[in-house]
C-alpha cells in the first residue's frame, strides 16, 4: 500500500480502509470501479483482498509476476492474489502454525479462478526436485480433474462449482508444498437427473462423449452425440461455443494419469460415467396391471455385462412399481452412482496428493465453496449452499471482529464496538436444535406416517411462525404474498431474501435409495463401484443420517477445522450478469458489498484507527522524513517512530502508540506523510531516483525489476557507507578516549619531573600560558606588576620575560622602520651631506641633527607659483624643494619676505606670486667658502643676495644637493664679506646680545645680534647686498655664504 500510495488518486486507494469517506457505500463503489476500469480488479480492507471477476485473460498472472511478489512486504506492491498468498506462505513459516484463505463470493464471481492461483503460486514457488515436480503437478492438475465431475454450466457461470472445497495444502517448512488434502462438501447430485434450461450436466458427461476417442466409444457403447442421452440435453445447451469439452477432454485425461489413476480405474470410472448416461435412457412402459416394465433393453445390456459388470438378470429388478415410482428409483440409483463415485475420485485424488512423510507440517487450508445462489425457482440445492455461506459468514464475522478486538487489546489500545449485523439469528433460524428448519425437515423425512413436503411446510409455520427472516405464502402481508406461491417458503438471509419452494425437500434429505438396488450394485464387479457400495454399509435397517445432518454435521466440522487456522479472506464480486469484460453494474455490485459485510468490515477495520504498521517497518519507511531518525535511528523502533511523529506534527489524537505497532487514526495524515516521503524521496535519490521513476512510469514490470535492483543496489551502498562512518566513528572514539586518558595522567603527574608520562600535559600548559600571554601584555617594559601569573612550571620565565618583551618592541620598531627604509635611505644621504659640510665646522650643527628635513616649507608652493603662468619666467623643472626666507637689500639693509624655490634647473626667488629672480644652477659657480650664483638673464643682478633663512642647514643642504654645489658651501668665522656691486664691498657682523635683532650699524655693516643662549634655528638677518649669502639664524657668528655674480 504505501507503495503506490501515490497512484491513490487515478486509481482510487489500494486499501479502502485509507477511504476518507470510509462510512459511504458509495465511495467503496466508486474506488472499486475506478480500480476495475483500470484493470486493477484487487483491492484491500486492511489484509482482506476484495477481487472483481475482470471476465477476461489479465497478464498479471505469469511467473514474472509470481517472482516479483515472492518474499515482497504486503503494502509494499499493488494488491494481488499473489501478495495475499505469499504473506500467507511467509506468516506460517515465521510462526509455524496453519492458516486458511477462506474465499467466498456469489457463484460467478471467482472463487474457484481465485483458489487455482493461490495453488499455482505455491506449486511454482516450489523448489524443483524430482518428488516435488510430482507433487506440484499433482496437486495442480487435481484441480481440472475434480472441475470435470463436481462442476456444471449454469445460469450463473459457465464453470459453477457444485460441490464444496476445501484443500489443505501441505508445507514443509525447507521445501514448500509437499502434499495436499481435500475435503469435499455436499455435490449437487440432482443435476445429475435433471438440469434447469440454460444448464448441464457435469462437464466430463460431455466431454467423454465429445472428446473420448471412437474405441473408448464403441466400448461404452456411447455415440457421439449428447443429444442421445436424456441426462444430457434437459437444460437444452449441451453444445455451448464458450466451453471446448474436447479439449477440456484432453486435459482431465492426461491430469488423471498424473494422479496416479491406473489405466483400469480411468477405463472404470469413463464405465459408469457412460452407465450413468445409459441408465438416464432407460425408459419404462406400462404393463397391464399398470406396473412398470422396462421398455430398452439394450440399454440394459450395456448397463449390465459392459460397464457395470453386473450379470443382466441381477440387474432386473422385480418391484411392482408405477411407472414415475420406476423413473424415480432409476435416478436415485444415478444420482447414488455419480455422488458415491465422485467421493471415491476425490478419495483417489487424496492418495496421490498425500504426503508419506509424517514429520509435522504446517497447512495452508483453501476454501472455494460454491456462492450464496438465488434462482427463480430455489430447491433443497440452495437451501443447503445459502445455509452453508450463513455459516461461513457467521465464521466471518466471528474471526474478523474477535481478532480485531484481540489485537487492539494486545496493543493495549481503547476497543470501540462497531454495530455490525450478526447473522446468528439466521444460522439459528436453519440450525437451531429441535427447533431449526433443519430439525423439522429431518422430523418429516423420519416420521412415521403421511409427510410430504407440504406437511413440512404446514410445520415451518407451525414452529416458525413470526420469527423476524421466515414467511410463507400463509404468514406473509397481502402485498408479499403476492409475490409468493403456496408452497414456498422466504428466509431473509444476511445476503437477501431466497424464496426457497418446498417440492422435493423430503425426497432429496432422505437420498434414499432401494435395499435391492444398492444389493445389485453390490454385486458388480468394478472395482470402483464395489468400493461405492460396500457389504459393510450399515443396514437399512437403521436409519442413515438424512442428507441436511450430513450437510450441518460436515459444515461443523469444518468450522471446527477452520477455527483451529488462522484466517485470511477473499471476498469475490462478480462486476455484472452477463459475464461481460468492463462492465460494472452498479447495483449488483452494491448487493455483493452489501451481502459480502465488507462496510461492516471497513468499519471494523476503521474503529478507530485506518492504518496500523509495526513500528519497524514503519520507521525504516519513513525514517528520512527526521533528521534524528535519518539515516540511523539509534534508540528502539518505537521511540523513533514517537520521534518521527512528533517531528511530523502528528497531532496527539491523530495517533497512539501501540506495544508493537503506530496506529494512525485518518488516511489524510497518512496521506500527507507519504507526500513528504515522496518528496525526500527525489531530494534523496538525486539522478538514479529519476530514473527509478521512469521506469516506473514507462513500464510497471520493468519497474519492478528496476525497483529489486534499485533497492538491493541502495542497500549495498547504505552497507558500505554506514560501515565506513561507523568505521571512523570508531577510530574517533578510540583516540578520543586515548586523548582524555593522557590528559588525566598528565594532570595528575603535573607537579612531576618532566617525562614521557606529562610532557604532552606540560607543553598544553605552556602553550595555553602563552596563548593568554598574547592578549594581556603589559603596555610598557616598566610595568611589572601587570603579567599574567605564569603556572607552577613556567616560574622561572618570570625574569626572562621583560628581556623578551624588550626584544619583541625592538623588533616591532625594526619591522616599522624597515617599511620605510626606503624613505629613510634618500634621508639619511641629506643628513650625510650635511653633516659632510657642517659638522665641526659651524657651532650649532649638533643641534641640526635631529630635525628632520622635509620637501617644503610652504604650504602651496605650486599655488604661490601659479599667478605667473603667463610669464616667461616659469619655473622649469619639477619642483624640488621650497622655503620661506627673509632678503636684505645691499645697500639699505631693508627686509623684504620671500619664498626660495628650487626647482630641478634652478633657484628661483618669488614674492607672493611674482618671480622676482631665476637663478639657473649652472651660473651658480662656488669658490672656496661661497656660493656663487651668477644670473644668466635680466634679473641677474651684479651684487651678492643676502638671504637669511631659519632652515639654513636644510636649505643649503638640498641646494647644494640639487645644484650639485656641495663645494660651494664655505662657513666663514668672524665678519662676512659680500659684494655691494662690482668693486664695492659690504660686511655683515655677528655680536651677542639682550635679544636677537639685525641692523645696519653705524659703520655701514649690516650687524646680526645674537641673543644670548638663544637656539640655533631662532631668525637669522641676510646683511649684504650684491652677493647672495644665506645667513642662518644670528645663534652664533658663523654664516654661510652664497655668492652670485
Ligand atoms: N481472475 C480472473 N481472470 C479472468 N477470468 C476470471 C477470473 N476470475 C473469474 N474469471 C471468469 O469468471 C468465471 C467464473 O469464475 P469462477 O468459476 O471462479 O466462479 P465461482 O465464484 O467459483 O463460481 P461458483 O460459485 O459458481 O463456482 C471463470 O470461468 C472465468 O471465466
Ligand atoms: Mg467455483
Amino acid at each position: 500500500m504505501e507503495g503506490a500510495l501515490t497512484a491513490r488518486d487515478r486509481v482510487g486507494v489500494q486499501d479502502l480502509v485509507l477511504l476518507e469517506a470510509h462510512t459511504s457505500e458509495t465511495a467503496l463503489l466508486d474506488n472499486l470501479r475506478k480500480r476495475f476500469h483500470e484493470n486493477l480488479i484487487y483491492t484491500y480492507i486492511g489484509t482482506l483482498l476484495v477481487s472483481l471477476n475482470p471476465y477476461k485473460e489479465l497478464d498479471t498472472y505469469s511467473k514474472k509476476h509470481m517472482d516479483t511478489y515472492m518474499g515482497v512486504n504486503f503494502f509494499e506492491l499493488p494488491p494481488h492474489i499473489y501478495a495475499l498468498a505469499d504473506n500467507v506462505f511467509r506468516t506460517m513459516l515465521s510462526e509455524f502454525n496453519n492458516h486458511f484463505i477462506l474465499i467466498s463470493g456469489e457463484s460467478g464471481a471467482g472463487k474457484t479462478e481465485t483458489s487455482k492461483k493461490v495453488l499455482q503460486y505455491y506449486a511454482v514457488s516450489c523448489p524443483n526436485t524430482s518428488l516435488l515436480d510430482n507433487v506440484r503437478d499433482r496437486l495442480l492438475l487435481s484441480n481440472p480433474v475434480l472441475e470435470a465431475f463436481g462442476n456444471a454450466k449454469t445460469l450463473k457461470n459457465d464453470n459453477s462449482s457444485r460441490f464444496g472445497k476445501y484443500m489443505d495444502i501441505q508445507f514443509d517448512h525447507q521445501v514448500g508444498a509437499v502434499g495436499g488434502h481435500i475435503l469435499s462438501y455436499l455435490l449437487e447430485k440432482s443435476r445429475v437427473v435433471h438440469q434447469n434450461h440454460g444448464e448441464r450436466n457435469f462437464h466430463i458427461f460431455y466431454q467423454l462423449v465429445a472428446g473420448g476417442d471412437d474405441e473408448l466409444l464403441r466400448w461404452l457403447g456411447l455415440e457421439r452425440n449428447c443429444q442421445n442421452y436424456s441426462y444430457l440435453v434437459q437444460g437444452d445447451c449441451a453444445k455451448v461455443t464458450s466451453i471446448n469439452d474436447k479439449s477440456n477432454w484432453k486435459i482431465v485425461r492426461s491430469a488423471l494419469s498424473i494422479i496416479e489413476f491406473s489405466e483400469k480405474d480411468v477405463e472404470q470410472l469413463f464405465a459408469i460415467i457412460a452407465s450413468v448416461l445409459h441408465l438416464g435412457n432407460v425408459k419404462f412402459a406400462t404393463d397391464a396391471l399398470g406396473y412398470a416394465v422396462l421398455k430398452n433393453v439394450p440399454e440394459l445390456h450395456w448397463l449390465s455385462t459392459v460397464r457395470l459388470n453386473i450379470h443382466k438378470r441381477c440387474l432386473q429388478v422385480y418391484s411392482p412399481f408405477a411407472v414415475d415410482h420406476a423413473l424415480y428409483a432409476r435416478d436415485a440409483l444415478a444420482k447414488a452412482i455419480y455422488g458415491r463415485t465422485f467421493n471415491w475420485l476425490v478419495n483417489k485424488v487424496n492418495e496421490s496428493l498425500a504426503n508419506k512423510d509424517s514429520s509435522r507440517k504446517t497447512v495452508i487450508g483453501l476454501l472455494d465453496i460454491y456462492g450464496f445462489e438465488v434462482f427463480h425457482v430455489n430447491s433443497f440445492e440452495q437451501f443447503c449452499i445459502n445455509y452453508c455461506n450463513e455459516k461461513l459468514q457467521q465464521l466471518f464475522i466471528q474471526l474478523t471482529l474477535k481478532s480485531e478486538q484481540e489485537e487492539y487489546q494486545m496493543e493495549g489500545i481503547e476497543w470501540e464496538p462497531v454495530p455490525y449485523f450478526n447473522n446468528k439469528i439466521i444460522c439459528d433460524l436453519v440450525e437451531e436444535k429441535h427447533r431449526g428448519i433443519i430439525s423439522v425437515l429431518d422430523e418429516e423425512c423420519l416420521r412415521p406416517g403421511e409427510a410430504t413436503d407440504l406437511t413440512f411446510l404446514e410445520k415451518l409455520e407451525e414452529k416458525m411462525g413470526g420469527h423476524p427472516h421466515f414467511v410463507t405464502h400463509k404468514l406473509a402481508d397481502q402485498k408479499t404474498r403476492k409475490t409468493m406461491q403456496r408452497g414456498d417458503f422466504r428466509l431473509l438471509h444476511y445476503a437477501g431474501e431466497v424464496t426457497y419452494c418446498v417440492v422435493g425437500f423430503l425426497d432429496k434429505n432422505n437420498d434414499l435409495l432401494y435395499r435391492n438396488v444398492k444389493e445389485v450394485m453390490r454385486q458388480s464387479k468394478n472395482t470402483i463401484i464395489k468400493h461405492c457400495f460396500p457389504y459393510t454399509e450399515p443396514d437399512s435397517k437403521k436409519r442413515p443420517e438424512t442428507v441436511v445432518t450430513q450437510f450441518k454435521g460436515s459444515l461443523a466440522g469444518l468450522t471446527d477445522v477452520l477455527m483451529s487456522k488462522e484466517p485470511w479472506y477473499v471476498r469475490c464480486i462478480k462486476p455484472n450478469d452477463g459475464k461481460k469484460a468492463g462492465r460494472f453494474d452498479d447495483v449488483l455490485v452494491r448487493h455483493q458489498v452489501k451481502y459480502l459485510g465488507l462496510m461492516e468490515h471497513l468499519r471494523v477495520r476503521r474503529a478507530g484507527f485506518a492504518y496500523r504498521r509495526k513500528y519497524d517497518i514503519f520507521l525504516a519507511r519513513y525514517k528520512p522524513l527526521c533528521p534524528s531518525t535519518w539515516p540511523k535511528w539509534k534508540g528502539s523502533a518505537s521511540e523513533g517512530v514517537l520521534c518521527l511523529v512528533k517531528h511530523l506534527g502528528y497531532k496527539p489524537n491523530e495517533y497512539k502508540m501501540g506495544r508493537t505497532k503506530i496506529f494512525i487514526r485518518h488516511p489524510k495524515t497518512l496521506f500527507a506523510t507519504e507526500d513528504a516521503f515522496e518528496l525526500c524521496k527525489h531530494d534523496l535519490g538525486g539522478l538514479s531516483f529519476c530514473l527509478f521513476i521512469k521506469a516506473i512510469n514507462t513500464d510497471f514490470y520493468s519497474y519492478k525489476t528496476v525497483k529489486k535492483l534499485f533497492t538491493a543496489t541502495a542497500t549495498r551502498i547504505q552497507n558500505c557507507w554506514r560501515g565506513m562512518m561507523a568505521r571512523k566513528e570508531r577510530d574517533k572514539r578510540a583516540w578520543a578516549v586515548k586523548v582524555i586518558k593522557r590528559f588525566i595522567k598528565g594532570f595528575m603527574m603535573r607537579n612531576q619531573p618532566a617525562c614521557s608520562d606529562n610532557t604532552e600535559y606540560l607543553a598544553f600548559v605552556r602553550q595555553n600560558y602563552l596563548t593568554r600571554l598574547k592578549g594581556n601584555l603589559p603596555k610598557t617594559l616598566l610595568d611589572k606588576n601587570s603579567w599574567p601569573t605564569p603556572p607552577p612550571i613556567m616560574q622561572e620565565v618570570r625574569g626572562t620575560l621583560p628581556f623578551y618583551l624588550r626584544f619583541y618592541y625592538t623588533s616591532m620598531v625594526l619591522r616599522n622602520s624597515l617599511l620605510v627604509v626606503e624613505d629613510s635611505q634618500i634621508y639619511l644621504q641629506f643628513k650625510a651631506l650635511t653633516s659632510s659640510m657642517f659638522k665641526g665646522k659651524k657651532e650649532n650643527y649638533p643641534f641640526s641633527v635631529c630635525q628632520p628635513f622635509q620637501d617644503t616649507r610652504i604650504s602651496n608652493p605650486h599655488h604661490r607659483l601659479t599667478p605667473l603662468t603667463p610669464s616667461p619666467w616659469q619655473p622649469s623643472g619639477s619642483l624640488q624643494y621650497s622655503v620661506p626666507l627673509v632678503k636684505y637689500d645691499r645697500n639699505g639693509f631693508r627686509p623684504r619676505l620671500r619664498q626660495l624655490i628650487l626647482t630641478q634647473a634652478a633657484v628661483y626667488l618669488v614674492e607672493e606670486a611674482k618671480i622676482k629672480q631665476r637663478i639657473d644652477f649652472n651660473s651658480l659657480k662656488g669658490e672656496m667658502g661661497t656660493v656663487e650664483i651668477k644670473g644668466g638673464h635680466q634679473l641677474c643682478c651684479a651684487g651678492d643676495l643676502i638671504l637669511q633663512c631659519d632652515y639654513l642647514f636644510e636649505a643649503l643642504t638640498k641646494l647644494s644637493h640639487i645644484g650639485n654645489k656641495e663645494s660651494c658651501i664655505k662657513v666663514v668665522q668672524g665678519s662676512v664679506r659680500f659684494d655691494i656691486q662690482p668693486g664695492r664691498e659690504g660686511f655683515i657682523d655677528f655680536k651677542s646680545g639682550q635679544e636677537s635683532m639685525i641692523y645696519r650699524s653705524k659703520n655701514g655693516h649690516l650687524m646680526v645680534v645674537r641673543m644670548n643662549g638663544e637656539s640655533h634655528h631662532s631668525s637669522c638677518t641676510p646683511i649684504r647686498r650684491g652677493i647672495s649669502k644665506l645667513i642662518d639664524s644670528p645663534v652664533s657668528q658663523e654664516s654661510t655664504r652664497t655668492r652670485s655674480r
